[in-house]
């Protein structure tokens, strides 16, 4: 199978996490497109949708689904996102896309997040995708410069890439990600981050993967 089949099986096999009667949150990228494909299947199910981008949205919109405003929404039953590398505890590396911020956003707001990915992203220790850093684009020197002085990695600038927030990515490479939540929170804590690619504060509840012997599932302890 191609990575885009697997993809496209694990997308199938999360509509069994979608509640009918409620709101859902869904994020970006191409497994969540994907899955946004298979949703627009079931729309009339749910009440509609909180999208965690403007591409999302403009996708779900391109079928029809209905969209929330977030603040308009108290409660989200379920999050469907890819994720760029997941270790065995199901703390993930976001954020390839640039949709970081408002993905762990959508994420904080939901009762279950279930990440759909092909196997290729299950890693024994996060680090090998270059870790997304969503900054203030005044601060983005000087994030920089903290981050080489008490973290670590090789921070870079994403090349002419603006989030849906207006703001910068630092993409920090040559990570070995032992401790996610430690790192999550000290990344978080330099003024002038918005947020980090890092869910290990909320990481999945549920793991999908599409692999060659069919859609594997990992469950959070
Ligand atoms: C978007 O910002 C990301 O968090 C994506 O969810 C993540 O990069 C996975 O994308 P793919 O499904 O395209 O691999």
């Amino acid at each position: 199978m191609t990575q885009d089949e697997l993809k496209i099986e694990v997308a199938k096999a999360a509509l069994k996490y979608v509640i009918p009667e409620t709101i859902i949150g869904v994020g970006t990228g191409s497994t969540a497109n994907f899955f946004i494909d298979q949703l627009a299947t079931i729309k009339d199910s749910i009440l509609g949708v909180v999208a965690s981008s403007i591409a999302t949205s403009n996708r779900l919109e391109g079928h029809g689904i209905n969209l929330f405003d977030l603040n308009e929404v108290e409660e989200i039953s379920v999050y469907i996102d890819g994720a760029d590398e997941s270790d065995q505890q199901l703390n993930l590396i976001k954020g390839g896309g640039g949709a970081l911020t408002r993905e762990k956003i959508v994420a904080a707001v939901s009762k279950q997040f279930v990440c759909i990915a092909d196997e290729s992203k299950l890693v024994k220790v996060m680090g090998n995708f270059p870790l997304p850093v969503e900054v203030i684009p005044m601060s983005s020197s000087y994030v920089k410069r903290q981050i080489i002085k008490s973290i670590g990695g090789v921070p870079v600038l994403r090349e002419d890439f603006i989030t849906d927030n207006g703001n910068l990515i630092l993409d920090i490479h040559d990570l070995n990600i032992e401790e996610p939540q430690i790192l999550e929170n000290k990344l978080n804590n330099i003024v002038g981050v918005v947020t980090n690619g890092l869910f290990a504060n909320r990481g999945a509840d549920i793991l999908l993967l599409g692999s060659e012997s069919g859609v594997k599932t990992l469950v959070s302890n």
